[in-house]
């Protein structure tokens, strides 16, 4: 199974977006994730449609929308106008999961759920069956560059355990260190801000090193 390697935009350089996301594709990156924050779900503002709209312009890579916000399906006609080809929602971020899920591709993209590190494995079963990918948050989400939490490929593991019919992203805390134990658990899709926009060696190299770990 291909692992795939997704740069999220939230420690690239804000000025230089285009170039940044750019040097990603030319690295080898499969996708590119906007982490879209609102200030009430998550304790950090960042990016909307527009930003999604703009990264989209800068590649053919897939595009996914995380919306770590609030009511999620307030925003989603303008996260798929923009071009977000996978849209991903908090499952505890909305009191009507199944609906949101649906309208997401009734809009013509791929939906995702994540849960956060507290949040039982259990409050994904009634939604699998409808959903493309589970995002198995591996910080707790808000900002780049914090500490991955050990026991997330225990979670990954069970998560797994639940069927195979949809892909396990994980998000937070992914380097070349932490990549291999998510992946043995069952990961195949590892987005990575500060490891590859914050790597000393630039991003061509944060991307190797995440993929010569994982074999
Ligand atoms: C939630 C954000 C981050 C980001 C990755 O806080 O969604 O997880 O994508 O950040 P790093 O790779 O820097 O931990």
């Amino acid at each position: 199974m291909r692992i795939e390697v997704v740069p999220s935009i939230l420690s690239a350089d804000a000025g230089r977006l285009t170039e940044q996301v750019r040097e990603a594709e030319a690295a080898g990156a499969d996708r590119i994730q906007v982490d879209v924050m609102d200030g009430h779900f998550v304790p950090n503002l960042t990016f909307g449609p527009r930003i999604v709209e703009a990264v989209r312009k800068a590649t053919s890579l897939p595009v996914e929308a995380h919306l770590m916000v609030e009511r999620p399906e307030l925003f989603l006609e303008a996260f798929a106008k923009s071009g977000a080809t996978l849209i991903e929602v908090q499952v505890e971020a909305t009191t009507s999961l199944y609906r949101t899920v649906q309208t997401i591709k009734e809009l013509g993209a791929r939906a995702g759920v994540a849960i956060n590190p507290a949040t039982p494995v259990d409050d994904l079963r009634e939604i699998l069956p409808y959903v493309d990918l589970v995002n198995v948050m591996t910080v707790e989400p808000g900002f780049g560059g914090q500490k991955f939490i050990p026991h997330s490929p225990e979670k990954v593991r069970r998560v797994r355990a639940l069927g195979n019919a949809f892909e396990i992203e994980v998000d937070g805390g992914i380097d070349a260190r932490t990549a291999p134990l998510v992946v043995e658990a069952g990961a195949t899709v590892l987005v990575a801000g500060s490891s590859v926009y914050g790597f000393k060696g630039g991003v061509a190299a944060g991307i190797m090193a995440i993929r010569d770990s994982v074999g």
